[in-house]
Protein backbone atom coordinates (compact mmCIF):
# COMPACT_ATOMS: atom_id res chain seq x y z
CA UNK A 1 0.00 0.00 0.00
CA UNK A 2 1.52 3.42 -0.88
CA UNK A 3 2.15 5.95 2.24
CA UNK A 4 -1.20 7.59 2.79
CA UNK A 5 -1.62 11.75 2.49
CA UNK A 6 -4.15 11.75 4.83
CA UNK A 7 -4.43 11.78 8.86
CA UNK A 8 -6.27 8.32 9.43
CA UNK A 9 -6.55 5.52 6.62
CA UNK A 10 -8.41 2.48 6.25
CA UNK A 11 -7.62 -0.94 8.03
CA UNK A 12 -6.76 -3.80 5.66
CA UNK A 13 -7.32 -6.98 6.73
CA UNK A 14 -3.47 -7.81 7.08
CA UNK A 15 -3.11 -4.66 9.38
CA UNK A 16 -5.71 -6.87 11.50
CA UNK A 17 -3.37 -9.66 12.02
CA UNK A 18 -0.65 -7.83 12.66
CA UNK A 19 -2.32 -5.98 15.52
CA UNK A 20 -3.69 -9.48 16.58
CA UNK A 21 -0.37 -11.09 16.98
CA UNK A 22 1.25 -7.47 18.61
CA UNK A 23 -2.00 -7.42 21.10
CA UNK A 24 -1.42 -11.24 22.06
CA UNK A 25 2.44 -10.83 22.37
CA UNK A 26 1.82 -7.74 24.85
CA UNK A 27 -0.85 -9.62 26.98
CA UNK A 28 2.01 -12.02 27.41
CA UNK A 29 5.02 -9.84 27.77
CA UNK A 30 3.59 -7.24 29.70
CA UNK A 31 2.85 -9.62 33.43
CA UNK A 32 6.34 -11.86 32.52
CA UNK A 33 8.47 -8.46 32.76
CA UNK A 34 6.72 -7.41 35.76
CA UNK A 35 6.57 -10.19 37.92
CA UNK A 36 9.62 -10.86 36.83
CA UNK A 37 10.87 -8.57 39.01
CA UNK A 38 12.13 -6.04 36.45
CA UNK A 39 11.00 -2.67 38.18
CA UNK A 40 10.56 -0.66 35.09
CA UNK A 41 9.60 -1.64 31.35
CA UNK A 42 9.34 0.37 27.81
CA UNK A 43 7.07 -0.58 25.05
CA UNK A 44 8.29 2.11 22.27
CA UNK A 45 5.89 2.73 19.17
CA UNK A 46 8.56 3.51 17.09
CA UNK A 47 5.92 4.85 14.18
CA UNK A 48 2.82 4.92 15.67
CA UNK A 49 0.43 6.40 13.69
CA UNK A 50 -2.89 8.35 14.93
CA UNK A 51 -4.30 5.97 17.32
CA UNK A 52 -7.45 5.23 14.95
CA UNK A 53 -8.29 3.95 11.49
CA UNK A 54 -10.92 5.45 9.40
CA UNK A 55 -13.60 2.61 10.88
CA UNK A 56 -12.99 4.23 14.10
CA UNK A 57 -10.44 0.87 14.90
CA UNK A 58 -7.51 1.11 17.27
CA UNK A 59 -4.36 1.73 16.28
CA UNK A 60 -1.42 0.35 17.41
CA UNK A 61 -1.01 2.30 20.71
CA UNK A 62 -3.96 2.22 21.69
CA UNK A 63 -4.07 -1.82 21.62
CA UNK A 64 -0.89 -1.89 23.35
CA UNK A 65 -2.78 0.70 26.23
CA UNK A 66 -5.51 -1.71 26.21
CA UNK A 67 -3.30 -4.94 26.66
CA UNK A 68 -1.88 -2.94 29.63
CA UNK A 69 -5.02 -1.91 31.39
CA UNK A 70 -6.40 -4.98 30.39
CA UNK A 71 -4.24 -6.53 33.23
CA UNK A 72 -5.99 -8.52 35.85
CA UNK A 73 -3.07 -8.94 38.51
CA UNK A 74 -1.54 -5.88 39.55
CA UNK A 75 1.71 -4.67 37.92
CA UNK A 76 4.26 -3.66 39.87
CA UNK A 77 6.69 -2.29 37.67
CA UNK A 78 6.91 1.01 36.14
CA UNK A 79 5.32 1.19 32.49
CA UNK A 80 6.71 3.30 30.35
CA UNK A 81 4.96 3.91 26.53
CA UNK A 82 6.65 6.04 24.28
CA UNK A 83 4.85 6.51 21.01
CA UNK A 84 6.96 8.28 18.20
CA UNK A 85 5.07 9.77 15.19
CA UNK A 86 6.41 12.34 13.14
CA UNK A 87 3.64 13.99 11.67
CA UNK A 88 1.79 16.69 14.22
CA UNK A 89 -1.59 15.98 12.92
CA UNK A 90 -1.38 11.91 13.10
CA UNK A 91 0.39 12.84 16.79
CA UNK A 92 -2.25 15.14 17.63
CA UNK A 93 -4.99 12.30 17.05
CA UNK A 94 -3.38 9.99 19.02
CA UNK A 95 -2.77 12.34 21.63
CA UNK A 96 -7.02 12.82 21.77
CA UNK A 97 -7.41 9.14 21.35
CA UNK A 98 -4.96 8.23 24.60
CA UNK A 99 -6.43 11.12 26.81
CA UNK A 100 -9.88 9.52 25.70
CA UNK A 101 -8.72 5.88 26.64
CA UNK A 102 -6.99 6.89 29.88
CA UNK A 103 -9.96 9.13 30.92
CA UNK A 104 -12.12 6.19 31.11
CA UNK A 105 -9.80 3.79 32.71
CA UNK A 106 -9.01 3.43 35.94
CA UNK A 107 -5.97 5.46 37.94
CA UNK A 108 -2.58 3.88 37.31
CA UNK A 109 0.17 5.76 39.02
CA UNK A 110 2.66 3.69 37.58
CA UNK A 111 1.93 4.01 33.78
CA UNK A 112 3.58 6.84 32.09
CA UNK A 113 2.60 7.36 28.49
CA UNK A 114 5.07 9.59 26.24
CA UNK A 115 4.06 11.08 22.99
CA UNK A 116 6.96 12.49 20.61
CA UNK A 117 5.96 14.25 17.43
CA UNK A 118 8.17 16.19 14.85
CA UNK A 119 10.85 14.54 14.70
CA UNK A 120 11.95 10.88 13.64
CA UNK A 121 11.98 7.72 15.75
CA UNK A 122 15.50 7.25 15.58
CA UNK A 123 16.46 10.63 16.42
CA UNK A 124 13.72 10.89 19.58
CA UNK A 125 14.99 7.31 20.04
CA UNK A 126 18.32 7.61 20.60
CA UNK A 127 18.43 11.33 21.89
CA UNK A 128 15.64 11.33 24.06
CA UNK A 129 14.44 7.92 24.98
CA UNK A 130 18.11 5.85 25.29
CA UNK A 131 19.38 7.94 27.73
CA UNK A 132 16.85 7.40 30.19
CA UNK A 133 16.89 3.57 30.17
CA UNK A 134 19.56 1.79 32.36
CA UNK A 135 20.94 -1.49 31.34
CA UNK A 136 19.03 -3.67 32.75
CA UNK A 137 15.63 -1.93 31.28
CA UNK A 138 13.55 -4.58 28.89
CA UNK A 139 12.25 -2.54 26.18
CA UNK A 140 10.03 -3.90 23.41
CA UNK A 141 10.05 -1.74 20.49
CA UNK A 142 7.45 -2.48 17.88
CA UNK A 143 8.89 -0.73 14.13
CA UNK A 144 6.16 -0.17 11.83
CA UNK A 145 7.05 2.44 8.96
CA UNK A 146 5.34 2.52 5.58
CA UNK A 147 8.55 2.21 3.99
CA UNK A 148 12.37 1.39 4.80
CA UNK A 149 13.90 4.54 6.55
CA UNK A 150 14.42 2.26 9.82
CA UNK A 151 18.35 1.97 11.15
CA UNK A 152 19.62 -1.47 12.35
CA UNK A 153 22.39 0.75 14.03
CA UNK A 154 19.25 1.73 16.30
CA UNK A 155 17.73 -1.81 16.80
CA UNK A 156 21.13 -3.10 17.91
CA UNK A 157 20.97 -0.18 20.45
CA UNK A 158 18.01 -1.19 21.66
CA UNK A 159 18.83 -5.27 21.59
CA UNK A 160 22.01 -4.74 23.56
CA UNK A 161 20.09 -3.66 26.49
CA UNK A 162 20.12 -7.39 27.20
CA UNK A 163 16.26 -8.26 27.99
CA UNK A 164 14.94 -6.12 24.47
CA UNK A 165 12.81 -7.24 21.36
CA UNK A 166 11.98 -5.79 18.41
CA UNK A 167 9.22 -6.65 15.86
CA UNK A 168 9.80 -4.94 12.74
CA UNK A 169 7.74 -4.46 9.84
CA UNK A 170 10.10 -5.09 6.87
CA UNK A 171 8.36 -3.69 3.88
CA UNK A 172 9.31 -6.30 2.06
CA UNK A 173 7.34 -5.45 -1.58
CA UNK A 174 8.54 -1.96 -2.04
CA UNK A 175 12.10 -2.71 -0.59
CA UNK A 176 12.54 -5.60 -3.03
CA UNK A 177 11.00 -3.34 -5.69
CA UNK A 178 13.48 -0.33 -4.58
CA UNK A 179 16.31 -2.22 -4.20
CA UNK A 180 18.58 -1.15 -7.17
CA UNK A 181 17.64 2.48 -6.54
CA UNK A 182 20.58 4.34 -7.11
CA UNK A 183 19.36 7.38 -4.74
CA UNK A 184 18.19 4.54 -2.64
CA UNK A 185 21.96 3.12 -1.38
CA UNK A 186 22.54 4.94 1.82
CA UNK A 187 18.92 4.18 3.17
CA UNK A 188 19.42 0.53 2.46
CA UNK A 189 23.31 0.43 4.02
CA UNK A 190 21.47 2.20 6.88
CA UNK A 191 18.19 0.06 7.04
CA UNK A 192 20.91 -3.36 6.45
CA UNK A 193 23.82 -2.14 8.66
CA UNK A 194 26.43 -2.89 6.29
CA UNK A 195 26.64 -2.78 2.59
CA UNK A 196 25.88 -6.75 1.57
CA UNK A 197 22.23 -6.14 0.31
CA UNK A 198 23.87 -5.07 -2.84
CA UNK A 199 25.12 -8.55 -3.84
CA UNK A 200 21.24 -9.33 -3.39
CA UNK A 201 20.43 -6.24 -5.50
CA UNK A 202 21.96 -8.06 -8.47
CA UNK A 203 20.03 -11.00 -8.20
CA UNK A 204 16.92 -12.37 -9.63
CA UNK A 205 13.51 -14.19 -9.16
CA UNK A 206 12.45 -15.79 -6.30
CA UNK A 207 16.15 -16.40 -5.31
CA UNK A 208 16.44 -13.13 -4.68
CA UNK A 209 13.44 -12.73 -2.62
CA UNK A 210 14.01 -15.49 -0.26
CA UNK A 211 17.97 -14.13 0.13
CA UNK A 212 16.59 -10.54 0.92
CA UNK A 213 14.68 -11.96 3.37
CA UNK A 214 17.24 -13.97 4.65
CA UNK A 215 19.44 -11.30 4.81
CA UNK A 216 17.44 -9.46 7.07
CA UNK A 217 17.32 -12.07 9.41
CA UNK A 218 21.14 -12.70 9.47
CA UNK A 219 21.45 -8.49 9.86
CA UNK A 220 19.16 -8.49 13.12
CA UNK A 221 21.05 -11.84 14.31
CA UNK A 222 24.80 -10.63 13.46
CA UNK A 223 24.41 -6.37 13.63
CA UNK A 224 21.32 -6.85 16.19
CA UNK A 225 22.69 -9.97 18.31
CA UNK A 226 19.39 -11.43 18.52
CA UNK A 227 19.87 -15.04 18.90
CA UNK A 228 16.32 -16.08 17.95
CA UNK A 229 14.83 -14.41 15.27
CA UNK A 230 11.47 -15.85 13.53
CA UNK A 231 9.25 -13.73 10.58
CA UNK A 232 5.76 -13.76 10.00
CA UNK A 233 4.50 -13.41 6.08
CA UNK A 234 1.54 -10.84 5.10
CA UNK A 235 0.43 -11.25 1.25
CA UNK A 236 -1.55 -8.78 -0.37
CA UNK A 237 -4.78 -9.51 -2.24
CA UNK A 238 -2.87 -11.17 -4.97
CA UNK A 239 -1.14 -12.93 -2.31
CA UNK A 240 1.94 -11.94 -2.86
CA UNK A 241 4.26 -11.12 0.05
CA UNK A 242 3.98 -7.88 1.00
CA UNK A 243 5.58 -7.47 4.25
CA UNK A 244 7.19 -9.27 7.07
CA UNK A 245 6.77 -8.74 10.77
CA UNK A 246 10.28 -9.63 12.09
CA UNK A 247 10.62 -10.85 15.86
CA UNK A 248 13.97 -10.44 17.21
CA UNK A 249 14.64 -11.90 20.53
CA UNK A 250 17.61 -13.21 23.15
CA UNK A 251 15.50 -15.04 25.45
CA UNK A 252 14.00 -18.45 24.38
CA UNK A 253 11.20 -17.63 26.78
CA UNK A 254 10.31 -14.52 24.08
CA UNK A 255 10.59 -16.73 21.29
CA UNK A 256 7.75 -19.30 22.58
CA UNK A 257 5.70 -16.25 23.76
CA UNK A 258 5.48 -15.10 20.12
CA UNK A 259 5.14 -18.28 17.89
CA UNK A 260 2.20 -18.90 20.13
CA UNK A 261 0.63 -14.78 19.04
CA UNK A 262 1.85 -15.98 16.09
CA UNK A 263 -0.24 -19.75 16.20
CA UNK A 264 -3.07 -17.79 16.68
CA UNK A 265 -3.14 -15.51 14.02
CA UNK A 266 -2.33 -18.64 11.73
CA UNK A 267 -3.61 -21.98 13.32
CA UNK A 268 -1.57 -23.69 9.91
CA UNK A 269 1.53 -22.71 11.03
CA UNK A 270 2.47 -21.71 7.75
CA UNK A 271 3.15 -18.21 9.56
CA UNK A 272 1.40 -16.38 6.62
CA UNK A 273 -1.29 -14.55 6.36
CA UNK A 274 -3.05 -13.18 2.89
CA UNK A 275 -5.73 -10.37 2.40
CA UNK A 276 -7.05 -12.53 -0.98
CA UNK A 277 -10.12 -13.84 -0.82
CA UNK A 278 -9.61 -17.37 -2.48
CA UNK A 279 -9.31 -19.67 -0.17
CA UNK A 280 -7.28 -21.83 -2.43
CA UNK A 281 -4.86 -19.51 -2.66
CA UNK A 282 -3.29 -19.62 0.36
CA UNK A 283 -3.60 -21.18 4.44
CA UNK A 284 -5.67 -19.29 5.69
CA UNK A 285 -7.22 -18.71 9.15
CA UNK A 286 -9.16 -21.81 10.48
CA UNK A 287 -6.70 -24.53 9.34
CA UNK A 288 -4.67 -26.95 10.87
CA UNK A 289 -0.93 -27.38 12.12
CA UNK A 290 0.71 -29.20 8.94
CA UNK A 291 1.96 -31.71 11.94
CA UNK A 292 3.37 -34.41 8.97
CA UNK A 293 5.62 -31.61 8.00
CA UNK A 294 7.05 -31.16 11.82
CA UNK A 295 7.96 -34.92 11.50
CA UNK A 296 9.79 -34.13 8.02
CA UNK A 297 12.08 -31.37 9.89
CA UNK A 298 12.63 -34.04 13.31
CA UNK A 299 13.43 -36.94 10.86
CA UNK A 300 15.79 -34.46 9.10
CA UNK A 301 17.83 -33.43 11.83
CA UNK A 302 17.29 -36.68 14.21
CA UNK A 303 16.33 -39.45 11.87
CA UNK A 304 18.50 -42.84 12.89
CA UNK A 305 19.91 -41.41 16.03
CA UNK A 306 19.44 -42.17 19.76
CA UNK A 307 18.68 -38.77 21.36
CA UNK A 308 17.53 -37.34 24.11
CA UNK A 309 14.04 -35.60 23.70
CA UNK A 310 15.00 -32.36 25.34
CA UNK A 311 17.31 -32.19 22.10
CA UNK A 312 14.19 -32.49 19.69
CA UNK A 313 12.42 -29.88 22.01
CA UNK A 314 14.81 -27.29 21.69
CA UNK A 315 15.54 -27.62 18.61
CA UNK A 316 11.36 -27.48 17.60
CA UNK A 317 11.56 -24.12 19.51
CA UNK A 318 14.24 -22.34 18.27
CA UNK A 319 14.69 -24.07 14.83
CA UNK A 320 10.96 -24.79 13.49
CA UNK A 321 8.02 -22.75 12.97
CA UNK A 322 6.60 -25.15 15.30
CA UNK A 323 5.72 -24.83 19.06
CA UNK A 324 6.74 -26.91 22.20
CA UNK A 325 2.78 -28.07 22.31
CA UNK A 326 3.41 -29.45 19.00
CA UNK A 327 6.23 -32.42 18.99
CA UNK A 328 5.04 -34.33 21.69
CA UNK A 329 2.20 -35.39 19.66
CA UNK A 330 4.14 -35.74 17.06
CA UNK A 331 6.16 -38.53 19.02
CA UNK A 332 3.64 -39.90 20.04
CA UNK A 333 1.91 -41.04 17.06
CA UNK A 334 5.42 -42.01 15.89
CA UNK A 335 5.85 -44.44 18.12
CA UNK A 336 2.08 -45.42 17.50
CA UNK A 337 3.09 -45.84 14.06
CA UNK A 338 6.37 -48.11 14.58
CA UNK A 339 8.21 -44.56 13.28
CA UNK A 340 10.28 -44.07 16.65
CA UNK A 341 12.30 -46.32 18.97
CA UNK A 342 12.29 -45.39 22.42
CA UNK A 343 15.80 -46.58 23.39
CA UNK A 344 16.15 -45.68 27.04
CA UNK A 345 13.18 -44.51 29.31
CA UNK A 346 12.02 -44.77 32.70
CA UNK A 347 10.87 -47.94 34.13
CA UNK A 348 7.05 -47.52 34.22
CA UNK A 349 7.03 -44.74 31.03
CA UNK A 350 3.70 -45.01 29.96
CA UNK A 351 3.35 -45.85 25.74
CA UNK A 352 2.92 -42.08 24.00
CA UNK A 353 4.43 -40.30 26.86
CA UNK A 354 8.03 -38.33 26.77
CA UNK A 355 9.36 -37.65 30.39
CA UNK A 356 12.18 -35.88 30.88
CA UNK A 357 15.21 -38.58 30.26
CA UNK A 358 13.85 -40.33 27.71
CA UNK A 359 16.19 -40.94 24.52
CA UNK A 360 14.42 -41.84 21.25
CA UNK A 361 15.57 -43.01 18.03
CA UNK A 362 12.96 -41.67 15.36
CA UNK A 363 13.63 -43.80 12.08
CA UNK A 364 14.95 -42.66 9.10
CA UNK A 365 12.37 -44.42 6.46
CA UNK A 366 9.62 -41.75 6.60
CA UNK A 367 9.90 -39.42 3.87
CA UNK A 368 6.84 -37.65 5.12
CA UNK A 369 4.19 -39.57 2.54
CA UNK A 370 1.74 -41.13 5.61
CA UNK A 371 -0.52 -37.32 6.51
CA UNK A 372 -0.58 -36.52 10.11
CA UNK A 373 -2.79 -34.30 11.46
CA UNK A 374 -3.80 -33.18 14.67
CA UNK A 375 -5.81 -30.88 15.45
CA UNK A 376 -4.91 -27.97 17.91
C1 LIG B 1 2.40 2.17 9.11
S1 LIG B 1 2.01 3.65 9.91
C2 LIG B 1 1.89 3.15 11.60
C3 LIG B 1 0.70 2.36 11.94
C4 LIG B 1 0.59 2.01 13.39
N1 LIG B 1 1.84 1.41 13.88
C5 LIG B 1 -0.55 1.04 13.61
O1 LIG B 1 -0.32 -0.18 13.52
O2 LIG B 1 -1.65 1.46 13.89
C6 LIG B 1 3.51 4.54 9.94
C7 LIG B 1 3.45 5.88 10.67
O3 LIG B 1 4.78 6.33 10.88
C8 LIG B 1 4.82 7.74 10.72
N2 LIG B 1 6.21 8.07 10.38
C9 LIG B 1 6.80 8.18 9.17
N3 LIG B 1 8.12 8.40 9.31
C10 LIG B 1 8.38 8.40 10.63
C11 LIG B 1 9.55 8.51 11.41
N4 LIG B 1 10.75 8.67 10.85
N5 LIG B 1 9.46 8.43 12.73
C12 LIG B 1 8.25 8.25 13.34
N6 LIG B 1 7.09 8.15 12.66
C13 LIG B 1 7.16 8.20 11.33
C14 LIG B 1 3.81 8.01 9.63
O4 LIG B 1 3.34 9.36 9.73
C15 LIG B 1 2.73 6.97 9.93
O5 LIG B 1 1.73 7.52 10.74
Amino acid sequence: MAAPKTTTWALEEHTKAKHAILRRYLDAWIPILSHGGFPRIVFVDGFAGPGVYDDGSDGSPIIALNAYLAQAATISAEVDFHFVEVDPGRAALLKQAVDALLASAPRCPRLKVHIHSGRGFDEVYNADIHPTLGQGVPVFAFIDPFGWRISMATIARIMALGSSEVLVNFMFEEINRFLAHPDQVENFDTLFGGDEWRRIARMEGQARRNALRDHFAERLKSVGRATHVRHFEMRNRRSQVDYYLFFATRKRKGLVKMKEAMWKADPAGAFTFSDATDPNQMVMFGAEADLARLEREICGRFAGEACLVSEIETFVIDETAFRDSHYKGVLKAMEKAGRLEVVAAKPRRRRGTFPEGTVVRPSPAYGGAIPLRLAL
